[in-house]
């Protein structure tokens, strides 16, 4: 394997602070295509990625998720870019192909230096009326649920290294 690749796999750490300055559009753009490189399920490409970048909107996708959470802070923690991911709920493997995408993404934020964090709830989000009114706002299909999303954007601070590894996480059977 590509020892920088390894690298960028080994360092990549869920970030929960980010500075308040936009990403470029070329960033954005890198990452997004990432994840339109993950394997999908029989190869039908299945995801839909939605990044927003607006404040208000934003604001509300937030509120959705708090709400959710049960809690009065930014599941999101105020990234400039929330990543959205979505799979038609029909597809043959919804949450395994959307999971795909949203590692690729995170990997190449990691890598051309911005952070991202996993955040969870998506499903129900957009399992509410105001989430599919947002959807088609979008001009998404119908039948899609939210698989997962990321918060996106510039790292403020240094991350912790990763925690070591568990004994017996992996073993060989030759
Ligand atoms: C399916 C999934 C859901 C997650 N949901 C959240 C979340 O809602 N909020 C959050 O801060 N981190 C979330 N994470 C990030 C994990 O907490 C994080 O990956 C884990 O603590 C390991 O840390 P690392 O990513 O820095 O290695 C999620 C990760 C996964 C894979």
């Amino acid at each position: 394997m590509n020892a920088d690749f390894l690298e960028i796999i080994k360092t990549r750490r869920s970030c929960r602070k980010y500075r308040p300055d936009q990403i470029t559009d070329e960033e954005l753009q890198a990452v997004l295509e990432a994840g339109t490189y993950a394997p999908t399920s029989r190869g039908l490409q299945a995801p839909f990625i939605v990044a927003v970048q607006n404040e208000e909107q934003r604001a509300e996708l937030a509120a959705m998720n708090a709400e959710i959470m049960g809690v009065a802070s930014n599941p999101y923690y105020d990234a400039p870019v929330y990543v959205l991911v979505f799979a038609p709920s029909d597809a043959p493997n919804p949450v395994q192909d959307g999971s795909c995408v949203l590692e690729n993404m995170m990997l190449a934020a990691h890598s051309i230096g911005l952070g991202s964090c996993w955040i969870h709830r998506e499903k129900e989000m957009f399992a509410t009326e105001r989430g599919r009114c947002l959807m088609k706002s979008w001009g998404l299909p119908d039948g899609l649920a939210g698989i997962g999303g990321l918060a996106l954007g510039y790292p403020q601070g240094d991350p912790s290294p990763a925690k070591p590894r568990k004994e017996g996480y992996f073993r060989i059977v030759r």
